[in-house]
């Protein structure tokens, strides 16, 4: 492995992320190598094919550092290493080789909020005791109440509970996630330093760039200072609050100074690295606060994944993100879905309903400029398995909430008759969670030349994007004047010109006008000099 140059001038590929389409790969359920029943770096390698012929630019790849798993890798104990469960870092060296050979980029996931409670630095911490320098580098204090028994402030944990634990020697420690996730001291210079190295540990090995957890938890306020209520007080969570209100723990001006240190690391090494934040605000003023030149190049934007089934919904969503994205001067990022989320078929209305809706959304989404993300599976149409046992589910969220995010996280159906489809190589049986039998035929192998079936629809759709003048740009989309209900823009480049028309409005309707069509979501009937676009359907149609 060569280290990257340090000097670098730029390059117009250097803003490749700007319209990229990256696809999440969720690593522990996307390809298992080795048959443990777990996916590894080196499934994703075997499958990298699949993803070049899906027509995708860039992977996401969640957590894969040494973890003891509480929140399935969220809880990094080692950020130089591979966790064994899925390989090590010659794998890593392999994998991200053989993408680049196939044209595609490699983001890593950073987890810069908190470490795992095994982390060497929190067992330092917890041997040296209250007062210690090692304790400095983590978030502990002293509790409240006559003996020290009461947690230090008001904070909730987003899993639910009190976000503070008490230790053996009775000082508490903050944890904005689970007891096994301890908030890091970013006001403690060794802190600043040992992520500033990580960051280049992982340049030097050719990534091309960062999707920074929890970016917006990093700073706390001064003082640590109650919220004012929680669900012991109220009922209401603090967690309600994320992206609606203000928090002493989230989004505090000096976050920024992290990132504007972070930049100069980026924009040090050559091909245009970047980062992407998963980050909370209470306005989306607030979060365009983490992008921009000196900060971070992109911030999810999960407005439109929270977008009702409704053409004033989408419309609204998308209108703002694009007024947003002219501020900052960055390019918007589409989600719809990703592994914290119900998936969309499910959210949509599930079953035929929900995936009819899906397939319209993903050719609504892949219209509009700007960053698209895309989580694994839902090229498949794949929809929330809502019915795992409980005894299987592992989210740590579930112990405290009754709530889990398992069911978006079940592996990948490949191919094969019987469960897990293919995740595994031929003859394991083992996946961490079970595929449900109605998967067999929603695999990779079932839908691959498949005619109307999803992936097809995806790898259709994903040519075009690329392909098209009037869709590859940036440039702003027209929209146009439509019967309620039924959402129509126009992308222009030069000569070039596509329509996507999505048709919310509950009933069939006949567009005109638009040109040939290029693809659709559902079948098109020609009727007189249009077509008749069925309800919850989307098409793109093309005029040159
Ligand atoms: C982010 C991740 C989520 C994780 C949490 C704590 O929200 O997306 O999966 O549980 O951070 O690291």
């Amino acid at each position: 492995m060569a280290s990257a140059p340090r000097t670098t001038s730029r390059t117009a590929d250097d803003d490749w992320w700007r319209s990229a389409v990256v696809y999440q790969v969720y690593v522990r359920s996307f390809a298992d190598a080795n048959s443990d029943g777990v996916g590894d770096l080196q499934g994703i390698r075997q499958r990298l094919p699949y993803l070049r012929d899906l027509g995708v630019d860039a992977l996401w790849l969640t957590p894969f550092y040494t973890s003891p798993q509480v929140d399935a890798g969220y809880d990094v104990a080692d950020y130089r290493n591979v966790d064994p469960l899925f390989g090590d870092l010659t794998d890593f060296d392999e994998m991200i080789t053989d993408a680049h050979a196939l044209g595609l980029r490699i983001i890593v996931d950073m987890v810069p909020n908190h470490t795992s409670s095994a982390h060497p630095w929190f067992a330092a911490a917890l041997a040296a005791g209250p007062g210690s320098p090692e304790r400095e580098r983590y978030l502990f204090a002293e509790g409240k109440g006559e003996q020290g028994e009461l947690p230090p402030n008001d904070w909730e944990s987003i899993f639910g509970g009190p976000a503070w634990t008490r230790v053996v020697d009775g000082q508490w420690y903050l944890h904005l996630f689970d007891p096994a996730q301890p908030d890091l001291n970013w006001r403690h210079p060794e802190v600043r330093a040992e992520f500033e190295d990580v960051l280049r540990f992982w340049l030097d090995r050719g990534v091309d760039g960062f999707r920074i957890d929890v970016a917006h938890g990093m700073i706390k306020a001064e003082g640590l200072p109650d919220v004012g209520f929680n669900s012991m007080t109220t009922g209401q969570r603090q967690s309600e609050l994320l992206g609606k209100g203000r928090l002493p723990y989230f989004d505090q001006d000096e976050v920024h100074d992290i990132y504007r240190a972070w930049r100069p690391i980026l924009d040090s090494y050559p091909g245009g690295r970047m980062a992407v934040a998963e980050a909370w605000a209470e306005t989306p003023q607030r979060l365009a606060r983490y992008i921009g030149p000196d900060e971070l190049h992109q911030a999810f934007s999960f407005d439109f994944l929270d977008a009702t089934w409704s053409a004033d919904s989408f419309r609204k969503v998308i209108d703002t993100a694009l007024a947003e994205s002219t501020i900052v001067g960055a390019p918007t990022t589409w989600v719809l879905s990703n592994h914290d989320r119900q998936r969309h078929v499910t959210r949509y209305g599930d079953g035929e309903v929900g995936l009819r809706r899906a397939r319209a959304a993903a050719l609504l989404m892949f219209a509009l400029p700007g960053c698209v993300y895309v989580y694994q599976g839902e090229e498949l149409g794949l929809p929330e398995v809502l019915d795992l046992p409980d005894e299987l589910r592992q989210d740590p969220a579930f112990r405290r909430t009754g709530e889990s995010r398992d069911g978006c996280r079940v592996p990948i159906p490949w191919g094969g008759e019987l469960p897990p489809y293919g995740f595994g190589p031929d003859g394991s049986e083992l996946s961490w969670l079970p595929a449900p039998a109605t998967w067999r035929s929603l695999s990779v192998a079932a839908q691959t030349a498949a005619p109307g079936s999803t992936l097809e629809l995806y790898r259709t759709a994903l040519r075009i994007r690329h392909e098209h003048p009037a869709l590859a740009g940036l440039d702003a989309i027209t929209w146009l004047e439509t019967e309620p209900g039924v959402l129509a823009f126009r992308r222009t480049t030069g000569d070039a010109e596509v329509t996507c028309v999505v048709n919310i409005s509950g009933a069939d309707v006949t567009v005109r006008g638009y040109g040939r069509p290029l693809v659709a979501s559902a079948d098109l009937t020609e009727r007189g000099d249009g077509h008749v676009l069925p309800v919850d359907a989307a098409a793109w149609f093309e005029r040159r």
